[in-house]
């Protein structure tokens, strides 16, 4: 007797599907898994036959082997619990074998036949979908989770006798609701809050608006954090798409809300600057979990005093700013997370502080400011277009009354930005102006001979690198967007030159 169920295995963010398949055969009564399991599925051996008694079934006495088929995939996790014991009653005949089939069955049995929620979830929905299966079988506390992903039925179960009522009898148990995917956006902060700061706000704004990356510096207490912290509240809200890609990487390591799973605030993580490489990138032992710029994906990563974190954790930036991903190498495997984050940097400019400070007098050796500084490398400083200063407020600015500018106007100028920028690029394969290489640089920031004449005395008066010419032409396209304009004019590089202080100051 024979029966083949399709359940899935984590592989970085993808689910890979495996088929549980079962023989029971005359021999002497006993269980063999086989097809590299782990630790975790051999002792998944002992919760699924103390379920399937506990549920009132009998267990064949017969020589079963259970195999998880492709052999070659390392499996790991407990959710083949539940299919391998709808498999094993599959096998004794307690329903026909065409009740299992084009369904993806996964979740975690406990010894009375109850079941548990299992990780990764919307990556075994979407691989189901993708296998064109009609359905997936999940326990009752992932339902709500595999309903966000479109196109596919879900069952959620909450012990082993409903999906054997199921299968045997029709008895369809708490049909899916269908997923209510509704993107909001609530903040308990806004730009106004943040008095004086026109230029920062500015940049900010230009930030926002073609997804460019920042770093803030100045001395303390000028406001770099709570810029920051506000930028989520000027940026688009999160379409269904990437909702549905940053919910799929907190799925898989359970950080999600079961209720809500689906994560509608664009993510904003704030790693401690004695964040591990481990913890910024990802990795770890067991299963390799996503690190702080995975989970940053569709969002924005703020790292806060910049230069106090470790160099190699800095470094570690340079590969997911430039390819939007992540490889972590473990024993021999390579896997890789998502990782597109917009990125934001605030850093003092010296140990103390003060340096360059209108009042206040700097106390560090030259070689203290150079060592500082050089935390962050050129190649990296590359990857960021917008460097902005941000210099000491007035008592008389942070004492006035004056409210600045709410979120909600500045968002909604960044809105109409992007609304350009995605019409442009609607045959490209980029989306903002911050993916902007030399070639779509050509083809797209066309400057006039005022334009490039400026640019040419630029250069030679500021010595400025390629990389850095660049970076002013990308700004300017999202300067002239913001202004609702075509032609880049010397106006828009004139500003964009402004937002370059820190190889300026340090090289
Ligand atoms: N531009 C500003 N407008 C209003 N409050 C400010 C401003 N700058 C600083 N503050 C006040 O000072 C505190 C510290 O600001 P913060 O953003 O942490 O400075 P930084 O990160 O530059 O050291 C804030 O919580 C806020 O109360
Ligand atoms: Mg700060």
């Amino acid at each position: 007797m024979f029966a083949k169920i399709r359940s899935a295995t984590l592989h970085g963010i993808d689910a890979l599907i495996v088929n549980v398949e079962i023989d029971l055969a005359k021999g002497l009564p006993g269980w063999q898994i086989v097809g590299l399991p782990e630790t975790m599925i051999k002792e998944s051996k002992e919760r699924v036959a103390a379920a399937i008694r506990n549920s009132g079934y009998e267990l064949a006495s017969r020589k079963t082997t259970i195999n998880l088929a492709p052999a070659d995939i390392k499996k790991h996790g407990t959710a083949f619990d539940l299919p391998i014991a709808v498999g094993l009653l599959s096998a004794t005949g307690m329903y026909a074998p065409e009740k299992t089939k084009g369904w993806l069955i996964a979740g975690e049995l406990s010894l009375n036949g109850g079941l548990a929620p299992v990780p990764g979830i919307i990556s075994f929905a979407l691989a189901a979908r993708e296998a064109r299966l009609h359905g997936i079988i999940v326990p009752m506390a992932n339902m709500r989770e595999a309903l966000i992903v479109n196109g596919i039925s879900v069952i959620g179960v909450n012990n082993l006798t409903e999906i054997v009522a199921f299968l045997k009898d029709d008895v369809t148990p708490n049909q899916a609701l269908s997923a209510t995917a509704h993107i909001l956006q609530a903040h308990s902060v806004d730009f106004s809050d943040v008095k004086g700061q026109q230029m920062a706000k500015r940049a900010m704004e230009i930030a926002a608006a073609g997804n460019h990356h920042v770093v803030l510096h100045g001395p303390p207490g000028t406001g770099k954090t709570m810029l920051a912290e506000r930028l989520p509240t000027i940026l688009p809200p999160l379409d269904y798409e990437e909702a549905l890609e940053a919910t799929r990487i907190y799925s898989l390591f359970g950080l999600i809300n079961r209720e809500e799973p689906l994560i509608t605030v664009r993510p904003f993580r704030a790693p401690h600057h004695s964040a591990s490489y481990a913890g910024l990138v990802g990795g770890g032992c067991g299963i390799p979990k996503p690190g702080e710029i995975s989970l940053a994906h569709n969002g924005v990563l703020f790292m806060d005093e910049l230069p106090e974190f470790r160099k190699d954790v800095i470094e570690s930036l340079r590969q997911p700013l430039e390819s939007a991903r992540v490889h972590i190498c473990r024993s021999g495997s390579s896997l890789t997370y998502p990782a597109r984050f917009m990125f934001v940097g605030a850093m003092n400019p010296c140990k103390c502080g003060y340096f360059g400070h209108p009042t206040k007098p700097c106390i560090c050796g030259i070689g203290e400011i150079q060592r500082y500084r050089r935390k962050l490398s050129g190649p990296l400083l590359d990857r960021i277009d917008l460097q902005v200063s941000v210099p000491p407020v007035t008592t008389a600015h942070l004492q006035s009354s004056e409210v600045g500018e709410a979120s909600q106007v500045i968002r909604s100028r960044v809105l109409a930005a992007r609304k350009r920028q995605s019409e442009r690029y609607k045959n490209k394969r980029i989306k903002y102006n911050s993916q902007l290489g030399v070639r779509e640089l050509k083809e797209f920031c066309r400057l006039d001979s005022a334009g490039v004449a400026f640019l040419g005395k630029l250069i030679d008066k500021m010595n400025l690198s390629a990389r850095a010419y660049d970076r002013i032409i990308r700004v300017s396209r999202t300067i002239a967007d913001i202004e609702g304009k075509e032609q880049i004019t010397t106006e828009h590089l004139l500003e964009a030159a402004q937002y370059r202080g820190l190889d300026r100051e340090i090289y």
